[in-house]
């Protein structure tokens, strides 16, 4: 009896343990929420491959240079903000567009709260393949 408890206890283990890791790495983001706080970027941009509107498609943009979306006309201040769409940099992009790319034509006020930013850089990461 004994050694069929601490064969539950191993195998709750291996089973509980990457339960509670894959709940961490998602944390940090909620990508349904972030789906939601989408719409207001939708006027403006697609994640569809290809689309661009009057932004470009945010197609797989996590991890990509800023500007660099082929067929979009980006003004220069984007071109050559020298700028990699990681987390942070999108972070700081997203809480305030024109401060952090001044002279860029992105015409949005930007999302004060963080939990925000961090929810749409989930379902960001999520609509471009990168946690697939
Ligand atoms: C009013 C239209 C508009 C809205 C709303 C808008 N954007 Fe943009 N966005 C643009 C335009 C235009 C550009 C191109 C900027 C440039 O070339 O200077 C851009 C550029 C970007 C870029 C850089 C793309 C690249 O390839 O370098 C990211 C990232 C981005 N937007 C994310 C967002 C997110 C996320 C939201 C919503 C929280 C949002 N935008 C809301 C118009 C908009």
């Amino acid at each position: 009896m004994k050694l069929r408890a601490a064969l539950v206890s191993v195998l709750g283990l291996i089973f509980v343990l990457p339960m509670v890791h894959s709940q961490m790495a998602f944390a940090a983001g909620d990508p349904a929420r972030g789906k939601q706080i989408f719409i207001k970027c939708q006027a403006c941009h697609s994640v569809e491959k290809g689309v661009n509107k009057v932004g470009p498609s945010l197609y797989g943009i996590v991890g990509t240079k800023a500007g660099q979306v082929p067929g979009y006309s980006f003004t220069d201040a984007m071109k050559n903000s020298g700028l990699t769409w990681d987390e942070a940099t999108l972070d700081k992009y997203l809480a305030n567009p024109r401060q952090t790319v001044p002279g860029t034509r992105m015409v949005f006020s930007g999302l004060p709260k963080e939990q925000d930013r961090q929810d749409v850089f989930a379902y960001l990461k999520q609509a471009g393949g990168a946690s697939q």
